[in-house]
């Protein structure tokens, strides 16, 4: 495949975050980007050359951002497969392929894929009807996690339930969805590990990091994961597999439990750069996003080296202000570097940004932990006439 070399056009769909910190790379490497969201002035659309505004769904506007583009990327999975597919049928360059997104856009798909490739996973069943859910609740068993099989992030279109009550209820709130049923996963710890591959198949993979959340969404990520060797050893076998399995070009994550006799089942896979790995950007000699527009363009994935320890931090918006707090006394510590996503609107649990700490190789993750506990309180949002 031919390498695509700066001064080229790489094309985004998705105005989010994920779209904003690769178009940052990209612009740095010396590309020009273009991008489509439909809402003007989106994080990605403030440092794009070029925005489409239109809805994903729009496949005239997908195929002029198509005709701008020397190959295009997603920044998030609910895009539509038809886009992707259109876009392939055209000879447009898009990475990942509509076979990997058909797959990680769809839990029912995504964990058959896993069990296929003997990769372990939760033990789940797909519901649709009331009978579908009595069979799961017999079959599969409590606790479970009743999520919807397509259009769910950070923990929306889910449902812990414990008993047949609650299932029933989860149940009416999401009729007429198609859905999974999932064992709950007694797990230790989360884990999650970005992976790269190119074009012509050169394949790269990042440090573990263990992932913790706080209501379903992502709070911290800390690299090292402080799990044995063997763990991470495993962990980076998965992502290869499910790399080869997917044919897979681009950057992707997979999200773990860990089960307490050490075992691994995959959670999911996010085929895009993944907030876990927004640590890579000041911590590794390769970014997860300059890893994606390499791997797209064809050019050389050397390996990342983790240069520090390092725990990242999401900055949630509270709903009492749009202004954020702090920032002075956060940045006080010369190892913080704050990442904020150009989003005026700081409505409850909305990503406004991250801040990455860095500490020396070496660092207990407890102690990251703490730290980075410690430099979150300094946050907080507030209007601006309460300055
Ligand atoms: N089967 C499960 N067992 C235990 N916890 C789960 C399970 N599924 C989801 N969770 C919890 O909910 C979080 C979000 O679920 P996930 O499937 O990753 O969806 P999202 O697309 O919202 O990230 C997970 O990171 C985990 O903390
Ligand atoms: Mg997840």
């Amino acid at each position: 495949m031919r390498a695509i070399s700066p001064e080229a056009t790489i094309g985004i769909l998705g105005g989010g975050q994920l779209g904003r910190m690769l178009a940052l790379d990209a612009k740095r490497m010396g590309y020009r980007v273009a991008m489509l969201d439909p809402t003007p002035n989106s994080p990605c659309g403030q440092i794009a050359d070029q925005q489409v505004v239109a809805s994903y769904g729009d496949l005239a506007a997908v195929q002029r951002l198509g005709v701008m583009c020397d190959a295009v990327t997603y920044e998030f999975e609910n895009v539509d497969v038809r886009a992707v597919e259109l876009l392939e049928g055209s000879g447009v360059r898009i990475a990942p392929g509509s076979r990997a997104l058909r797959v990680a856009q769809h839990r029912l798909r995504e964990k058959r894929f896993l069990r296929d490739q003997d990769i372990a996973v939760t033990p789940f069943a797909a519901v649709t009807t009331a009978d579908d859910l009595t069979s799961a609740g017999e079959h599969v068993g409590y606790p479970a996690v009743i999520k919807t099989a397509a259009g769910g992030y950070d923990g929306k279109g889910q449902a812990v339930v414990h008993t047949r009550a609650q299932a029933l209820q989860a149940f009416e709130r999401l009729r007429g969805r198609e859905l999974i049923w999932e064992r709950f996963a007694p797990f230790t710890r989360e884990l999650g590990i970005i992976c790269a591959r190119s074009e012509s198949g050169q394949m790269v993979t990042y440090p573990l990091t263990q992932n913790i959340h706080e209501e379903n969404i992502l709070a911290f990520s800390v690299v090292p994961a402080g799990v044995p060797a063997p763990v991470e050893e495993r962990a980076r076998e998965i992502a290869q597999r499910i790399a080869l399995g997917l044919d897979f070009v681009g950057t992707f994550c997979v999200e773990f439990f860990l089960l307490p006799d050490g075992e691994l089942l995959v959670n999911e896979i996010a085929p895009r750069p993944h907030n876990s790995g927004h640590y890579t950007i000041d911590a590794c000699t390769l970014s997860q996003f300059e890893a994606q527009l390499r791997a797209i363009c064809d050019l050389p994935l050397p390996a990342p080296r983790l240069t520090s320890s390092a725990v990242m931090v999401n900055i949630l918006g509270s709903g009492s202000g749009d202004r954020l707090l702090g920032i002075p006394e956060l940045l006080s510590d010369p190892a913080v570097s704050l990442h904020l996503y150009g989003k005026r609107q700081a409505l409850a649990r909305r990503k406004m940004g991250h801040f990455t700490l860095l500490r020396d190789p070496g660092t207990p993750p407890a102690q990251l932990l703490q730290t980075a506990r410690e430099a979150r309180k300094r946050l907080s949002w507030g209007s601006a006439s309460a300055l």
